[in-house]
C-alpha cells in the first residue's frame, strides 16, 4: 500500500474561514472601471442588443448610471462618444469640438462629480469618422500614422479642456502617448493622465462594441492593432508607452490575453490595466440567459483571474453589478 503524503494541501481549504484566511487575490470595487456610451440625439437610453444591460445613454442616464457607480465604490468612469450618423466626417472632426457628443459628457460629468469621480475619456476617431477607422487615411486609403497624431493631439486637449481626469489613447498610432503628452503639458494640462491602449489585438471580441458605437467600418483594422499571435510584440509596445509618459498601461481583451498580462505587470513598475471587452461580456451574459453557466460566479471568477495575473485595475462592462458584491 502507498503511503499517504504528510503535505496536504487540502488542509488550507477545509472551511471558509481557511479559505478567506489563505487567499492570494482581491478585488477592490476601485479597481473597476466602467466603460460609458453617450449617444448624440437619444430621448430615451437604448439597450445594446449584444450587450443586455449596457446602454446608450442621454445625458440624464448617463449621470444616473455613474452616481450609482459611485455609490457602489467604483471610482472611474470610461467614456465613449456615439455622434448622430450625419455629423461623422473623414476627419472625426467632432471629437475635437468642445459641443461634439463625447466632450459635452465629460463636461457634465466633471461638473457634477468634481474630483470624486475619476471621468476617463477615450481617445481615438473611429467613433467619429465615416470610413470606421482609428485614424485619417491617405491618398490610398492607408491610415496615416502622423496626420493621425494631429488630430488625437487636438481630440485630448479637448477632452482636457472638458475637464476629463485621464485621457485614453486607444488607436494604436506610432508615437501617440509621447505627442498627446507633450500636447497636454504644452497647455499646462500637466495633471491630466493617460492611460495608453499599449497592447491592443486586432480581436474579433471587440464585435459587439461595433453595434454599442454605431460603428461605420468596413474592413478590419490590422495595420494598427496588433496580430494575436504575437507576444514579444506587446513588451515592446508597453516598453515604448512606458517611455513615452503613460500613466497607466493597459491589455486588451483580457482573458485570451492574460499571458500578456502577467508578463507586462512583472515587467514595469507602472499600474497595467485589463480590459474585460464586449465580446468578453456578451458571452457571460448569453450564457447566463441560458442557464448555461451561473453568470454572477463567472463573472467574479473573471475578474479575479485579472486580479490574479497583475491587473491593477479591470476596465469592465460588469463594474457596477460586480462592485455591488465586493
Ligand atoms: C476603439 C475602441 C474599440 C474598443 C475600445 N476602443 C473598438 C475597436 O478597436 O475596434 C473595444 C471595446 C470593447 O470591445 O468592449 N476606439
Amino acid at each position: 500500500m502507498a503511503t499517504l503524503p504528510t503535505r496536504r494541501p487540502r488542509r488550507l481549504r477545509q472551511s471558509p474561514a481557511f479559505r478567506e484566511m489563505v487567499a492570494e487575490t482581491t478585488v477592490r470595487p476601485a479597481d473597476l472601471i466602467l466603460p460609458m456610451f453617450i449617444a448624440d440625439g437619444l430621448s430615451e437610453p437604448r439597450e445594446i442588443t449584444s450587450m443586455p444591460g449596457v446602454y446608450q445613454h442621454t445625458f440624464d442616464s448617463l449621470a444616473r448610471a455613474a452616481e450609482e457607480a459611485l455609490e457602489a465604490g467604483v471610482r472611474c468612469v470610461d467614456l465613449f462618444g456615439v455622434p448622430q450618423p450625419s455629423d461623422k466626417d473623414a476627419t472625426g472632426s467632432q471629437a475635437a469640438k468642445e459641443d461634439g457628443i463625447l466632450n459635452r459628457a465629460v463636461a457634465s460629468l466633471r461638473e457634477r462629480f468634481g474630483d470624486d469621480l475619476i471621468i476617463m475619456a477615450d481617445t481615438c476617431l473611429d467613433e467619429f469618422t465615416d470610413h470606421g477607422h482609428c485614424g485619417v487615411l491617405d491618398s490610398e486609403g492607408r491610415v496615416d500614422n502622423d496626420a493621425t497624431l494631429d488630430l488625437y493631439d487636438e481630440m485630448a486637449l479637448a477632452q482636457a479642456r472638458a475637464g476629463a481626469h485621464l485621457v485614453s489613447p486607444s488607436g494604436m498610432m506610432d508615437g501617440q502617448v509621447a505627442r498627446i503628452r507633450e500636447a497636454l503639458d504644452g497647455e499646462g494640462f500637466t495633471d491630466v493622465g493617460i492611460m495608453a491602449y499599449s497592447a491592443k489585438y486586432a480581436s474579433a471580441f471587440f464585435g459587439p462594441f461595433r453595434e454599442a458605437v454605431g460603428s461605420s467600418l468596413q474592413g478590419d483594422r490590422r495595420t494598427y492593432q496588433q496580430d494575436p499571435r504575437n507576444f514579444h510584440e506587446s513588451l515592446l509596445e508597453m516598453d515604448l508607452d512606458e517611455a513615452e509618459g503613460a500613466d497607466i498601461l493597459m491589455v486588451k481583451p483580457g482573458l485570451p490575453y492574460l499571458d500578456v498580462l502577467h508578463a507586462a505587470s512583472e515587467r514595469t513598475n507602472l499600474p497595467v490595466a485589463v480590459y474585460q471587452v464586449s465580446g468578453e461580456y456578451a458571452m457571460i451574459q448569453a450564457a447566463a440567459q441560458n442557464g448555461w453557466i451561473d453568470g454572477e460566479a463567472v463573472m467574479l471568477e473573471s475578474l479575479t483571474a485579472f486580479k490574479r495575473a497583475g491587473a491593477s485595475q479591470i476596465l469592465t462592462y460588469f463594474a457596477t453589478d460586480a462592485a455591488r458584491l465586493l
